[in-house]
């Protein structure tokens, strides 16, 4: 399907942990799609080596940078202009991480110095990472940046925990720094709402196997795999985006905008056939 819509682009990538991660399905569409660009991941990450593989198949740097740390994201941007030659395209951040989820702390029951860690992993990083490329004049004109994202952001899954806050945040995160780099660059800043996804941090959710197939029932499309995700990143790195900005874009589906699924009411009927018996 590559029609090397990102040629002479050049770019960053965060967050490609292994192979099933959206950020490494996002750099082998870009590498197909002729982009250049640098890997990034935190320095714990790298300790698994699967990221080595992908960058050799991409033909890509890997550079570790912690994203919570403004002197590893300093160093991330001058390396990667080095190294690529010049300023960036395209950044993806694709990161998440919540401490309570990980240590199954019930939401209501929070511990404060984990969600702040949380926070900080998931959300803040992404102002880091844009502050960090517009202090250092790291973009070319008419750039693009997206973060991923998840729908919890708008309405309650009750196991998604202190994620979906940290998810509210990046995603205002989005508007607010995309007005300032959109006037100042021309640089565009979007979120991509994504069906759930089994990834590591996904299938970290507490009963993540229920919502991906309770999503997957509702959608009218099916959920979007990673894959699909990566396509449509793809396009907003693309020039055939250049207007798009400050948004957060559902890729679901469908999901979004379904009260209810045919499929869904079957299977509910059928429950409650079984209990009249
Ligand atoms: N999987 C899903 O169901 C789903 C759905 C919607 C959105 N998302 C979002 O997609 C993004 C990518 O997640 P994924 O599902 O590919 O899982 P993943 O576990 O493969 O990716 C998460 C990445 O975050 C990185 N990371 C954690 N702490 C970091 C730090 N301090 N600095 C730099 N990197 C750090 C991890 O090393 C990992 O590579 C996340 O923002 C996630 O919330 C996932």
């Amino acid at each position: 399907m590559a029609n090397n819509i990102l040629k002479g682009k050049r770019g960053i990538i965060f967050g490609a942990l292994d192979e099933r991660s959206i950020a490494w399905k996002v750099a082998e569409a870009a590498k197909a799609e002729g982009a250049e660009f640098t890997l990034t991941n935190a320095p714990i990450a790298m300790r698994m080596g699967a990221i080595k593989e992908l960058a050799e198949k991409t033909g890509a740097e890997i550079i570790p940078a912690d994203a919570t740390k403004m002197e590893d994201l300093e160093k991330l941007f001058d390396q990667s202009m080095e190294v690529l030659g010049g300023k960036v395209d395209f950044i993806l951040h694709s990161i998440g991480m919540s401490v309570n989820v990980r240590k199954n702390i019930h939401y209501t029951q929070s511990n404060y110095d984990y969600t702040m860690k949380g926070m900080d992993v998931s959300a803040l990083s992404f102002h880091k990472v844009m502050q960090t490329a517009m202090n250092k004049d790291a973009m070319n004109e008419w750039g693009s940046i997206v973060g991923l994202t998840y729908i919890a952001a708008q309405r309650v899954f009750p196991d998604y925990n202190d994620m979906a806050d940290n998810k509210a945040l990046l995603e205002s995160i989005a508007r607010s720094f995309g007005y300032h780099f959109g006037v100042k660059k021309n640089v565009r800043v979007n979120t991509i709402s994504q069906s759930p996804t089994i990834t590591t941090a996904g299938s970290g959710v507490k009963g993540f196997d229920g919502f991906f197939s309770f999503a997957d029932k509702m959608s009218p499309l099916g959920n979007a795999s990673a894959d699909e995700c990566a396509n449509y990143v793809i396009s907003l790195f693309s020039d055939y985006t250049r207007k798009v900005t400050m948004q957060n874009l559902f890729h679901d589906g469908g999901y979004s905008f379904t009260g209810v699924s045919e499929d869904i009411m079957e299977e509910l009927m059928k429950q409650n056939k079984k209990s009249d018996e």
